[in-house]
């Protein structure tokens, strides 16, 4: 079931990406949260943020799901020798997990892929614990991202920072921020679930 074009698909394997994502992305995007306890990351393609992030906080039980079995069968292949990392299938709008499993669910680069997006956040807040948090980034509406994903021909739904805002505190999050960043082409954001 991919949702990304080939295009799109290469990238996200690429050797580039995962040097970008190690580097220079996982700090900026998590902006201060720590990946502690348990933790779910959503799409996480291969798993390039997820390999840091286990090498940045290996103390963390990282769980990485994404919806495209290639992606999932990459993330299985690259964390084969790492017990505290679980790869599964799984859609972010329908999330096979039990309420209250997680302490930290991340999203890079996913969400606008989710069609169905605000039903996604609302598995997010189900599946945190109290006190819980949900960090990440992702690409916003704005006339160049709308361009590029339409060349793209993948399907997207791209959100603009005031409605994702809104759709958190909507799902019942608290303390929720989301900031424009890269001149307005994306958004990073932080939400709590209630203590
Ligand atoms: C642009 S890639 C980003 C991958 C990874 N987060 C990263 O930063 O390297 C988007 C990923 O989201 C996945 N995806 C799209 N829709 C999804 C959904 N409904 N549930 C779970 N994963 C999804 C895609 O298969 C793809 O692997």
């Amino acid at each position: 079931m991919p949702v990304m074009s080939t295009a799109e698909r290469w990238f996200c394997q690429s050797a580039p990406w995962g040097w970008m994502a190690g580097r220079l992305i996982l700090g900026w995007a998590l902006q201060g949260v720590t990946a502690r306890g348990a933790v779910l990351e959503l799409g996480s393609g291969s798993g390039a943020m997820a390999a840091e992030t286990i090498r940045r906080h290996p103390e963390c039980q990282l769980t990485v799901t994404d919806v495209d079995p290639a992606m999932v069968t990459a993330a299985q292949r690259r964390f084969a020798d790492e017990p505290q990392v679980t790869v599964r299938q799984a859609d972010a709008s329908g999330l096979p997990f039990a309420d209250g499993s997680f302490d930290v669910v991340v999203s890079y680069l996913m969400l606008h892929h989710v069609i169905a997006w605000r039903q996604a956040l609302g598995e997010v807040s189900r599946v945190l614990r109290p006190g819980g948090q949900f960090v990440g980034y992702d690409v916003a509406a704005a006339p160049l991202t709308e361009w590029a994903h339409r060349a793209e021909r993948s399907p997207h739904q791209l959100i603009g920072r005031h409605e994702l805002e809104s759709a958190l505190s909507q799902v019942g999050f608290e303390s929720v921020s989301v900031r424009s960043t890269v001149g307005g082409q994306a958004v990073r954001f932080t939400a709590g679930e209630p203590g």
